[in-house]
């Protein structure tokens, strides 16, 4: 990619996996390392674009430590959206790589929850909002490009592009990198495969390989939106 295509650009990356406490001990999480959006925001960062990286119970061990990249750390799905607007007030490109929680409890008890003879309580839960769909409805700047994930498993007809183009225009966001998870791809430190949407659902473009390369491919998408639009 061009050494600086990104050269006086103002990101946000969302990074991680969003924690919905329960009790002082307890929380609803999964499994999200952070790793893509910590390779999105240093190829960002690369590629001469200014960073700010919301990170959602990142490892300190992964957080990067670089002087074009502002890090903000939550921890909850309400904390990420209030970071994530605030910081895309002013950017030119939002992508929303964190794993956000669908659902958090409807209360959280201030003392840790014991255990009873009548047996466990139901956890109530209450629906998040979803950021990434909101950031593509309201458009917090003119021109924003707005990015997702989308992970996807196959299913019996094994087609994850059909779910992922009618997540594209469900989300309505700009591009959504759309990734096949399943036994060995997909988490953690392996090797990854995304094509990207537009909002139609269309393929504009493929990455594969580390995370670092996904994320270039995904950069290569986003410059070439950000060049259409000042052209
Ligand atoms: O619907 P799904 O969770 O598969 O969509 C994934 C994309 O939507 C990711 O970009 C994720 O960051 C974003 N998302 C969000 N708010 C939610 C759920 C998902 O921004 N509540």
């Amino acid at each position: 990619p061009a050494l600086d295509d990104l050269a006086g650009r103002s990101v946000v990356v969302s990074a991680g996996g969003t924690r919905e406490p329960i009790d002082p001990v307890r929380f609803l999480g999964n499994r999200s390392s952070g790793r893509q959006g910590v390779d999105l925001a240093l190829a960002a960062a690369r590629r001469g674009a200014t960073v700010t990286l919301v990170a959602a119970n990142v490892d300190d061990g992964l957080v990067p430590d670089h002087p074009a990249i502002a890090v903000r750390r939550v921890e909850t799905t309400l904390e990420l959206r209030d970071a994530v607007r605030d910081a895309g007030a002013a950017a030119d490109v939002v992508v929303m790589a964190a794993a956000v929680a669908d659902f958090r409890p409807a209360t959280t008890t201030t003392h840790k929850i014991k255990k009873t003879s009548s047996g466990p309580a139901p956890i109530e839960l209450e629906t998040n909002p979803d950021i990434l769909a909101e950031l593509a409805a309201d458009r917090l700047r003119g021109g924003q490009v707005v990015v997702g994930f989308a992970a996807e498993t196959g299913d019996a007809t094994g087609d994850v592009l059909a779910h992922g183009r009618e997540k594209a225009r469900r989300k309505g966001a700009d591009l959504l990198a759309v990734n096949e998870v399943g036994a060995d791809r997909g988490f953690g430190d392996v090797p990854n495969e995304v094509t990207i949407l537009d909002a139609d659902g269309s393929v504009v473009g493929r990455g594969s390989g580390t995370k670092s390369q996904v994320a270039d491919a995904v950069w290569d998408a986003v410059a070439a939106r950000l060049r259409a639009a000042t052209t």
